[in-house]
């Protein structure tokens, strides 16, 4: 072997050192995403050392939202930092574009992920990717780009009974204590951290458990832990809805009966049960990341991919709703420079999260972002107000709804069960556009909906945060028209424009 040229040696010292240098100071992130978490009906309560680990130890934002509620198009949101509008990606189906062709070839390669991956971070990706992932012709044999540690659940969110892409390699595991699956992502994470590599190239782990999603299955060790714990009674818990809501809700029965309630309160405390175990990953990642020594150094965000409801307004329990109860979530985030235990108010979005990963890593996105960075406001500085759009495609049967419930055929209505007192929680024109701004003078909702009344709903958030008063038909026409006009702005939007609405 020829020896380097001395000057040319020491250069590449000098490199090496640089790099080395370059890559311990890089910061480090892990993102844990919960499945299905609300805020609003105390789905943090359960959380204590998740609170004590990151809240208290960095920022809590309270007014965190999706700008879609349901799982597939908010993960592409979340992963891509686009609106809906912009990632096209509708429902949780493969046509709907959930892992579908074009989401490989136009989402996938350009989330932030890869900006990290080319950086040299080193990344982990472990738990629920997409509804579709696994099943589609190539199955578990993808591994997205961007990852090089890939734990990827097939499918949607499960306990026990799963398969798993390790590497995209398929791996079964059965219903023993040791196959729950957000134990074994805990397992995997400690394993991904106690490679002696990842510390000088930095790393970024997404940890994404199926909590607190259906089937609900607490661990072995929390069964039964919340026994006497029933479903938070809101003020529209079980409130039969006027003609002032939007058709789907108005459908019978308009109170839910004691057999459901029973349910319902058994969903509540199960979905706190299996959050125990979110509990003890944080904890047990944590615990890792400061014996490695480099805990002052990751930044470690806490969310949700959307809320949740659990008989608000009679509706059984699900998500798809413009309502606080869906469209809020939990964020908390600690890292290096973090003020310690703060509320920061403002406004922050589930596309926002791509932005902000890739600003606080100082790189740059491959394409135009429609979320933006809140790396500012980690710092405490307020910023004016926000304004965004919710958008959703509602999802429908063609045929009837389900077997056992007495519906008719060709009402194209969605998710209704025996369980839920056959009261269905979608159909093919709960499709809607919300527009939902927060300023000093003003938290509304206005939601148009795409049915035959071409319904529409608004509420003053802060004299009515449960929603029980629909203004909609009492606004005054200039008013609704400043509404209507800056909504169709913000439905067609891309990248910065997004977030400069024009001045009304
Ligand atoms: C996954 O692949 C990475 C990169 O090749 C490797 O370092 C790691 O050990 C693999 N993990 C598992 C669980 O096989
Ligand atoms: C897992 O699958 C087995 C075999 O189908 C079944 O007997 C068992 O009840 C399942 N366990 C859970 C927790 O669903
Ligand atoms: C739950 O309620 C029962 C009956 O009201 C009571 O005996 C029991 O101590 C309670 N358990 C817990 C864990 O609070
Ligand atoms: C999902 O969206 C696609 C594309 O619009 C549509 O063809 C499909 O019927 C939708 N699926 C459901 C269940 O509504």
């Amino acid at each position: 072997m020829v020896k380097p040229a001395g000057s040319v040696f020491l250069k590449l010292v000098a490199f090496t050192l640089l790099l080395q240098w370059g890559g311990a100071n890089k910061p480090n992130f892990v993102i844990i995403l919960t499945d299905d978490q609300d805020i609003t009906l105390g789905g943090m309560t359960p959380m204590q050392k998740a609170q004590s680990l990151i809240g208290d130890m960095g920022v809590t934002f309270n007014n965190a939202f999706v700008t879609t509620p349901v799982c597939c198009p908010s993960r592409t949101s979340i992963i891509s930092g686009l609106y809906q509008h912009n990632h096209r990606t509708v429902n949780n189906t493969e046509e709907g574009n959930c892992f579908g062709e074009r989401w490989r070839e136009e989402v996938e390669p350009y989330a932030f992920p890869t900006v990290l991956n080319s950086d040299g971070y080193r990344t982990f990706y472990a738990g629920k990717y997409l509804n579709m992932y696994g099943y589609t012709s190539e199955g578990v044999t993808h591994v997205p780009p961007g990852w090089d540690w890939w734990i990827g659940l097939v499918g949607n969110s499960q306990y026990y009974n799963y398969s798993l892409s390790v590497n995209g390699t398929e791996v079964k595991h059965g219903d023993s204590e040791e196959d729950y699956l957000t134990d074994l992502i805990t397992s995997y994470s400690l394993d991904f951290l106690r490679q002696s590599d990842i510390l000088s190239s930095g790393f970024m782990m997404v940890l994404c458990p199926p909590s607190a999603h259906a089937p609900f299955t607490p661990s072995k060790k929390y069964t039964d832990y919340f026994r006497n714990v029933t479903a938070m009674k809101t003020q529209n818990f079980n409130l039969p809805v006027g003609v002032d809501k939007h058709w789907l809700l108005r459908m019978s029965p308009s109170v839910l009966p004691e057999s459901t309630l029973e349910i319902l309160d058994a969903h509540y405390r199960n979905r706190w049960e299996t959050l125990l175990s979110v509990d003890d990953l944080i904890e047990s990642v944590i615990m890792e990341l400061e014996s490695l020594g480099v805990l002052d150094n990751t930044y470690i965000i806490y969310t949700s991919d959307h809320g949740f409801h659990i008989g608000q307004f009679a509706m059984p329990w699900d998500k798809r709703q413009p309502y606080e109860f869906d469209i809020r979530i939990p964020l908390l985030l600690r890292g290096p420079g973090v003020p310690k235990g703060q509320i920061i108010s403002d406004p922050v979005l589930n596309i926002d999260i791509a932005p902000t990963v890739i600003d606080i890593a100082n790189l740059s996105s491959l394409v135009e972002l429609d979320g933006k960075s809140f790396k500012e406001s980690l710092a405490g500085q307020n910023t004016t107000g926000r304004e965004f759009v919710i958008e959703y495609v509602g999802e429908g049967s063609d045929l009837t709804v389900d077997e056992d419930c007495p519906l008719v055929l060709d009402n194209k209505l969605m998710y209704c069960s025996v369980d839920g007192s056959c009261k269905c929680q979608d159909s093919r024109n709960n499709t809607y556009s919300c527009l939902r701004r927060i300023s000093a003078a003003e938290n509304i909702l206005y939601c148009q909906f795409d049915d035959d009344e071409a319904f529409k709903e608004a509420y003053d958030i802060n004299a009515d945060p449960d929603q029980l008063n629909n203004l909609a038909y009492q606004l005054s026409a200039d008013v609704v028209s400043e509404y209507e006009s800056t909504l169709q702005y913000m439905s067609t939007c891309a990248g910065a424009a997004c977030n400069s609405p024009p001045k009304q």
